[in-house]
């Protein structure tokens, strides 16, 4: 289920490691997946009855549901109440990206590193609550906002008027915490759990990390710069424990736990929890899975991970550059035509993503922000980034942007 990029991402991995293509068939879907498999574009996958209905009718084998949309509406528990094998969790488990209160709470219960917060539910809190913490201010929705909940400024005024936009929400004000970005994904089937590799977005808008945070400009993987056993501490000291405390909790989390991470010089830090997979990091880490997806999802969502074969991935690199419409995250652009697609993908180190983009009388056109995410695989990342970009070069579509900086620093 889903619409995105990150689907486009999850068919394409897939299908490259093993599963058919006509087994595969994705509700709504996009232009770039039903070029690949059978789409359901009509059928709406926050709408728990109708996917169940669905999903009985045709027999589903195993149901993964990409966004997080879904989830919160209880798609996963519709599923589960009728036999059917879902890699998502449930209502009560998505939670942890749902509401970022209640994934203090478990951070807290469980002994997790992350940065201390004030819940407000007044701009008088969050005045004081940024006066406690004091600059660079860092300001959340508590609740879903498509990536755009959540400002880090120097400016107070901006800080409070980012809180009075989102303040029926609940606002979290967090202290700042400074040191390079880590996304790394856990499959989990409720009581253990298997990593995946991990990977860096790039959430502002723009080269050098200016201007507004969006759903994510790009992304890279591996990190070659990583602590050695960064991973199994990780594992150890954030997953683990927070696998437990949902279970603890009545709320077994079945899916995949997504955490960003912040490299600290005090050590490793939650920012946040997601409770699928993201978006564009699942263009890098899926192009380089070798293992079986279907095989790990569906050990995951029947509660046998631990007999599962454990993921390998290639040696060699992926990045994404997301290719977003004029004026995104700030405003919507008409749909407009995309050309030289054939031509980008001609590259076999190229592989593309669809995002936001529909068929419209005959011709491909863009319907939203992020509209494409290009990825590219090779040896270094100096060779991956010349594809990606030489590819972008021969995308058009009327003003449209894409940072030029995604991964330029390990490339060097
Ligand atoms: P989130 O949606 O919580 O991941 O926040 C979006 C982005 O804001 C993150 O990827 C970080 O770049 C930034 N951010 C969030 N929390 C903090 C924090 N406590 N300190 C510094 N930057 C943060
Ligand atoms: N790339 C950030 C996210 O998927 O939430």
């Amino acid at each position: 289920m889903g619409q995105g990029a990150r689907e486009h991402a999850i068919v394409k991995a897939l299908i490259r490691t093993g599963t058919p293509a006509a087994d595969i068939t994705v509700a709504p879907g996009n232009a770039g997946i039903a070029q690949e498999v059978h789409c359901e574009p009509g059928l709406d996958p926050n709408n728990p009855l109708e996917v169940t209905n669905f999903a009985l009718q045709h027999k589903v084998e195993l149901a993964i549901i990409g966004p997080e949309a879904p989830l919160i509406a209880g798609v996963s528990d519709a599923l589960r109440a009728q036999g059917i094998a879902v890699f998502g969790p449930s209502q009560k488990a998505a939670q942890l990206e749902g509401s970022k209160s209640f994934a203090k709470e478990v951070m807290s219960a469980a002994g997790v590193p992350t940065g201390r917060a004030h819940e407000c539910s007044t701009l008088e809190e969050v005045a004081n609550a940024l006066d406690d913490f004091g600059a660079p201010y860092v300001v959340k929705a508590d609740g879903l906002a498509a990536g755009k909940g959540v400002i880090v400024t120097d400016d107070r005024a901006a800080a409070l008027a980012h809180a009075e936009k989102f303040i029926d929400m609940g606002i979290l004000v967090e202290e700042f915490l400074d040191g390079p970005e880590v996304s790394l994904f856990f499959l989990s089937d409720g009581k253990g759990v298997v990593a995946l590799t991990p990977a860096q977005d790039f959430k502002r808008a723009f080269d050098h990390d200016k201007g507004p945070n969006t759903g994510g400009m790009g992304a890279y993987s591996p990190l070659p710069w990583l602590p050695a056993n960064f991973v199994e501490e990780v594992e150890t000291t954030i997953a683990m424990p927070v696998i437990q405390e949902m279970d603890r909790l009545g709320a077994p989390f079945v899916g995949l736990l997504y955490c960003g991470l912040i490299l600290t010089e005090r050590g490793v830090r939650v920012i946040e929890f997601n409770a699928r997979f993201g978006d564009p990091e699942t263009q890098v880490v899926l192009r380089r899975l070798i293992t079986s997806l279907s095989g790990l999802l569906y050990k995951a969502a029947t509660g046998h991970l631990e007999t599962s074969a454990l993921p390998e991935f290639s040696k060699d690199v992926a990045i994404t550059v997301v290719l977003a419409s004029e004026g995104y995250p700030d405003s919507g652009a008409p749909n407009r035509p995309i050309h030289g697609l054939k031509d980008a993908e001609a590259d076999a180190h190229i592989e593309v993503c669809h995002a936001a983009t529909a068929e419209q009388d005959g011709e491909l056109v863009s319907t939203g922000g992020r509209v494409l995410s290009v990825v590219a695989t090779n040896r270094t990342f100096a060779h991956a980034r010349k594809h990606a970009y030489e590819a972008l070069e021969k995308i058009h579509l009327k003003g449209s942007h894409y940072r030029k900086d995604i991964a330029a620093k390990v490339a060097e």
